[in-house]
């Protein structure tokens, strides 16, 4: 390069711009993972994050576990394994999943990393870009980053106390047709939705599956958290009613612990194989070492009493927060109340915007996701996402206190100086109840 022309190279930011594929547009970091950083300062409350509480795990247990593994079975456990996932740990989720009413076979069922690396592998087999994802709104941040790199068009639906609701799911599919796109499928989380806090009422389930086996779409039942209700026993699954329209999602990071990457999908036989093959080009095979550490664990231990300890911690830390929360929010804020899971959603008074109103929560020492990370299409303004799954009932407490704070301070601003934008965010797809 001579003296005279300047080196393009260091003037740009990123000097590989021009060689991506188009569908890196569509990889952006998420709203949640920018607020990390402030959020981890221990001055701060986060009531952002969503992950999982395992302080209370059996760490000999595990450590025994993990350290058998090596000495008894090492040549095994640090080898390549099936590209469909270990034999008995297939079975052993055929176990977890009976508690749902799922009857599934080992073969049915394909070990993956983690259940987000099931989203991808579905997505990767069903999607072409511009294809359509019907979601709900809102809908889990880390599927909508998915759909988005496959580039996709997602279409939000609507939902309400008893999740989606099921005449504005048939408008959107008949609404998507006519204008001549193809939906691939309905992405849903039926328990303790992630992030609005609901489940879907078993009457609903019903005409979920009645809706979409009419119009002929799949379903992707994403289910994390549905072990981990807070009363009675765990609800019936959309697969545990249909075989062949359902492609179900379980994971062992919220009942167990997520540093193993271990998650899973059953689908109907022909789809399962296309993942098997999806999943082989992506990693050869789900990692054998966390496999063979999860299986031992779920036969040495009760791992069914450490998820009710579980169900029990986080019912605790829900309770504090729905107290604070009716304590300290101002009027015409509204929320949900969870029945299980992590989330509980909230909806500022009309007028305020979570995510300008945000540098000032952090400034008060406390941190929630904003709700526009929840949607394809920059609505959610209004809301947010409040954890309570990790902070101590105390900190809980400490944290609501503070932002009540700020949206009472963030009411007497819009008071004297009038809204950002009015109502902005808080009706998705009218008419329709909202989430309160
Ligand atoms: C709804 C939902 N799906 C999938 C995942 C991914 O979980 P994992 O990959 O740890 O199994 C999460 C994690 O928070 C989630 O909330």
């Amino acid at each position: 390069m001579s003296a005279e022309l300047p080196d393009v190279r260091q003037t740009r930011l990123d000097n590989y711009v021009d060689r991506y594929a188009a569908r890196t547009k569509g990889m952006t970091a998420s709203e949640i993972r920018a607020l990390f950083a402030v959020a981890s300062r221990p001055e701060v409350v986060s009531l952002a994050g969503g992950m999982p509480n395992i302080g209370g795990l059996p760490l000999d247990v595990v450590g025994g576990a993990v350290r058998d593994l090596v000495i008894d079975h090492g040549s095994v456990a640090m080898q390549y394994g099936s590209g469909q996932g270990d034999p008995t740990l297939r079975n052993q989720i055929c176990d977890v999943m009976r508690l749902e009413g799922i009857d599934a076979h080992p073969d049915d069922v394909v070990v993956t990393v983690g259940s987000q690396q099931a989203v991808d592998l579905v997505t990767r087999v069903f999607c072409d870009p511009g294809d359509v994802v019907i979601c709900e709104a809102p809908s889990y941040v880390g599927a909508l980053g998915v759909f988005r790199a496959y580039q996709c068009e997602v279409v939000h639906v609507a939902m309400d106390d008893d999740g989606v609701q099921p005449e504005a799911l048939e408008q959107a599919i008949a609404a998507v047709r006519a204008a001549g796109k193809k939906i691939k499928f309905f992405y849903t989380i039926p328990n303790f939705h992630n992030p609005a806090g609901v489940s879907l009422s078993a009457e609903r389930r019903r005409r979920v599956l009645e809706i979409c086996q009419q119009a002929d779409l799949l379903i992707l039942e994403d289910n994390p958290y549905g072990l981990l209700g807070f009363d009675g026993e765990p609800q019936r699954a959309l697969r545990a009613d249909d075989r062949e329209g359902v492609i179900y999602l379980g994971s062992f990071s919220k009942t167990f612990a997520p540093g193993f990457r271990v998650g899973w999908a059953v689908a109907p036989h022909a789809v399962r194989e296309k993942l098997v093959l999806a999943q082989e080009s992506a990693t050869l095979c789900p990692p054998v070492f966390s496999q063979l550490a999860i299986s031992s664990y779920l036969s040495r231990h009760d791992w069914l009493g450490q998820v009710k300890q579980f169900q029990e911690m986080y019912r605790e830390r829900r309770d504090a927060m729905l107290a604070a929360l009716a304590d300290k929010m101002p009027a015409a804020t509204t929320w949900t109340r969870p029945g299980g899971g992590f989330y509980v959603w909230l909806t500022l008074p009309d007028g305020l915007d979570a995510k300008a109103m945000l540098p000032r929560a952090v400034t008060a020492r406390v941190a929630y996701v904003p709700g526009t990370a929840f949607f394809s299409d920059g609505f959610g303004s209004q809301c947010m996402r409040l954890s309570y799954c990790h902070p101590t009932p105390e900190r809980i407490t400490e944290g609501v206190a503070r932002l009540a704070a700020v949206i009472h301070e963030e009411l007497e601003l819009r008071q004297t100086f009038g809204p950002l934008k009015p109502g902005s965010g808080r009706d998705y797809d009218a008419p329709g109840p909202e989430l309160s």
